[in-house]
């Protein structure tokens, strides 16, 4: 989306002056970020800067203290969660919430049916649609062939996709992130970034990362966040050549 007469892209999230405390400690101390509809953008910094508590205020998982936060023109502030996911904003944390007792084809039913009403799960022609969607999510995440299996019995990167391929069900405008290829292979972290690249034509990202070659491949920008605060921000390029990042990720990472 562009501004009619500047013809600048519009944000889709623009979070401006977000505070966040634990008691004594400020976990956010007035963080500004801004996403545009259709880009990647990755979160950086070392362990405890905030790039998680970031993300769950922007999901609604916690309240910012001060500030305000818009995404795709509404002020969603003080939102629940549930009607920001239905406003498309998703997020997927750092531990996987898939259920390892249900094969993997039921995740993703159950997630597809968490969008359905009541009705219309009743009536046939839905029932073969989602079945339709279903393993064309699975294919386009490579566990069309795993169907039938056990989540739990997928390997980690496995439940990381297939989380991924639940999140995205929801058919959000803005998905997140929060390192998804922690503990994952080598192998398995270049596949998640070519797994991830055709997202970007219908969905933005902004994705946390320790794995800064991985981050560099697949951002257009990133955010650096150092104790609760924005440390730099910039296109990948900037950012390397950035002394501020250099210092930190030299002394301290
Ligand atoms: N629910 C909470 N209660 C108290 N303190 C918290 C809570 N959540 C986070 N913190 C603290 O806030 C600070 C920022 O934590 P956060 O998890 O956002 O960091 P992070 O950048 O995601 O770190 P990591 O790279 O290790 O995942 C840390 O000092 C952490 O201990
Ligand atoms: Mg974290």
């Amino acid at each position: 989306m562009r501004n009619r007469t500047t013809g600048v892209p519009v944000a889709l999230l623009e979070v401006s002056g977000v505070a966040k405390t634990f008691g004594a400690l400020r976990a956010l101390d007035g963080v500004d970020l801004s996403v545009v509809s259709n880009s990647f953008h990755g979160l950086i910094g070392p362990n405890g800067s905030g790039k998680s508590t970031l993300l769950k205020a922007i999901a609604g998982d916690h309240f910012a203290d001060n500030g305000r936060i818009r995404f795709d023109g509404r002020d969603i502030t003080t939102m629940r969660p549930a009607r920001r996911s239905r406003l498309g904003l998703s997020l997927k944390f750092q531990i996987t919430a898939v259920l390892p007792e249900l094969c993997v084809y039921d995740n993703v039913l159950l997630a597809l049916q968490a969008h359905q009403s009541i009705w219309g799960l009743l009536r046939s022609n839905s029932r073969r649609a989602l079945h339709g969607e279903i393993s064309e999510t699975l294919d386009r995440f490579q566990l069309l062939d795993r169907a039938d299996d056990l989540a739990g019995e997928l390997s980690h990167g496995q439940q990381q996709w297939l989380e991924i391929a639940m999140a995205l069900t929801q058919r959000p405008k803005l998905l997140l992130l929060d390192e998804p290829t922690g503990g994952m292979s080598p192998e398995e972290r270049r596949a998640t970034g070519e797994l991830l690249a055709p997202i970007r034509a219908h969905c933005a990202m902004v994705i946390v990362e320790h794995d800064l070659d991985f981050i560099k491949e697949i951002c257009d920008r990133l955010t650096v966040m150092d104790n609760g605060r924005i440390l730099d921000d910039g296109t990948v390029e900037e950012i390397e050549r950035s002394a501020k990042v250099q210092e930190v990720y030299t002394t301290r990472v």
